[in-house]
C-alpha cells in the first residue's frame, strides 16, 4: 500500500512491534513517505478496537482484516479452546471491526478481509481456521447486503 502511495497506515496488532522483523518493516514503509500508527489491541475485544480507532493520527477510510491465529489438530482431537482460540480474531474480531467503525459513522472506501480458499475447500486439520474463513466470505456477503 506505502509503495502505492498510501500516506497513512495504522496497524492493530496484539504483541507489539518491537522485534527486528517489524521493525525492518515499519523503516520500509517509513522511507516510502508513508506515516505509521503502531497500535496494540486484540481485535476481539471491542472496547480494544474502539480504543485503537480513536487512536489513529487520520479518521480511519479504510480497513483490512489480516488478523490470523492458527490452532491446526485434526477436527476429533481439536479441543473447545483451539478451536475458538483460531476463530476469534476472524469472527468476533471481523464484528467488532465493523460495529466500531459503524457506531463511530467511518465513511470507509474498503473493507477487505483477508479469507483464504481453505473455507471452501476445506483443509486437514484446520476445521477451525477453515471455519474461519467460510465466516469471511459470508461477513463480505453481508456488508455488501448493506450496501
Ligand atoms: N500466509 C498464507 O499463506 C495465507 C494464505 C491465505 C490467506 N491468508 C490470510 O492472510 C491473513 C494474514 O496471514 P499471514 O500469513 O500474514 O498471518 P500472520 O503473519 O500470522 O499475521 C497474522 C497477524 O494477526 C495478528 N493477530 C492475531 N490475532 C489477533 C487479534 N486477536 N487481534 C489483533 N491482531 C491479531 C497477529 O499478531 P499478534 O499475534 O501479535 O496479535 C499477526 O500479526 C490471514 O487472514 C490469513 O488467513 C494467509
Amino acid at each position: 500500500m506505502a509503495k502505492n502511495g498510501v500516506k497513512h497506515l495504522a496497524v492493530i496488532l496484539r504483541s507489539g512491534h518491537s522485534d527486528e522483523r517489524s521493525q525492518g518493516v515499519v523503516k520500509e514503509i517509513e522511507a516510502l513517505g508513508c506515516q505509521i500508527d503502531l497500535l496494540s489491541a486484540d481485535v476481539a475485544i471491542a472496547s480494544d478496537v474502539d480504543k485503537a480507532f480513536q487512536a489513529t493520527t487520520v479518521p480511519i477510510a479504510g480497513i483490512v482484516q489480516g488478523a490470523m491465529v492458527l490452532r491446526d489438530r485434526m477436527f476429533s482431537s481439536m479441543h473447545v479452546s483451539d478451536y475458538h482460540g483460531a476463530l476469534a480474531c476472524k469472527v468476533q474480531g471481523t464484528w467488532n471491526l465493523h460495529n466500531v467503525a459503524e457506531k463511530l459513522g467511518l465513511k470507509l472506501d474498503f473493507f477487505t478481509m483477508l479469507s483464504s480458499i481453505s473455507g471452501v475447500v476445506g483443509q486437514k486439520g484446520q476445521a477451525n481456521y477453515t471455519a474461519g474463513n467460510a465466516f469471511l466470505d459470508a461477513f463480505a456477503s453481508y456488508r455488501h447486503g448493506l450496501g
